[in-house]
């Protein structure tokens, strides 16, 4: 049917926060629930696609018909984005990486001597600018989770990461956004944007996914 605007596209999605760990029984990670890109994922089956969930330490089960693949740190969520990237034709980054691991991982648990504890932290991978960056690049959708000038913080990162579209939103909503079911995006690209007013995950996850194949859809024709 028309209705299935996705069908046979191969689309990859990351979802949930990552964990980096500082030593065999500690971590640092963030409150990312994943459930905006478990909603996106459900969304892109019903539109026809197939889809390959690559997702961080979440308690959310696997939407029916995608393919997950597990990961715990930045560096796991890499490696499996570029074992899936190569047939993949729409790439949409939801996952609330971790900017930053220890530079050196503790083989043993970590002492509690002085007063304070000093740790070296050095960046992650940019997960999402690495696959938008590559020769054979697919569509890359981002998410820009901001607390102020959202616009424009967004536009920056469409334009820096090398991106096709980017979903912003503004984290001082109430009620909405990180860990939370409703949220609303203005998602931008390079000749328009659209605001998607505030909703469930499920019903953002379908306006959103209509924005993206269209533009997809454009972007082949030319
Ligand atoms: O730069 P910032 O973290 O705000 O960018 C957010 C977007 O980039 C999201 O789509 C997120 O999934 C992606 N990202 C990533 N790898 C990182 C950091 C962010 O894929 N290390």
């Amino acid at each position: 049917p028309s209705s299935k605007v996705l069908q046979g596209r191969h689309i990859m999605i990351t979802a949930g926060p990552t964990r980096e760990p500082l030593d065999p029984v500690r971590y640092i990670s963030n409150h990312s629930s994943g459930k905006m890109g478990f909603a996106i994922a459900s969304a892109a089956i019903e539109l026809g696609a197939q889809v390959t969930l690559i997702a961080g330490p979440v308690n959310l089960a696997t939407p029916c018909g995608c393919k997950r693949i597990d990961v715990v740190s930045a560096d796991d969520m890499l490696e499996a984005c570029n074992s899936v990237i190569s047939s993949t034709d729409i790439f949409i980054a939801t996952a609330a990486v971790a900017d930053y691991k220890a530079a050196n991982v503790a083989d043993n648990k970590i002492k509690k001597t002085g007063d304070e504890l000093t740790l070296t932290f050095i960046k992650n991978p940019d997960i999402l600018a690495t696959m938008a960056n590559r020769k054979a690049k697919p569509f890359c959708v981002g998410f820009a989770a901001e607390s102020q000038n959202v616009e424009a913080y967004a536009r920056g990162k469409l334009n820096n990461k090398n991106l096709d579209m980017i979903a912003a939103n503004d984290i001082t909503s109430e009620g909405l956004g990180f860990n939370s079911d409703n949220n609303a995006l203005h998602v931008i690209w390079q000749n328009g944007d659209v605001h998607l007013p505030a909703t469930s995950k499920a019903e953002l996850a379908k306006g959103l996914l209509q924005l993206v194949a269209q533009q997809y859809n454009k972007n082949q024709a030319s």
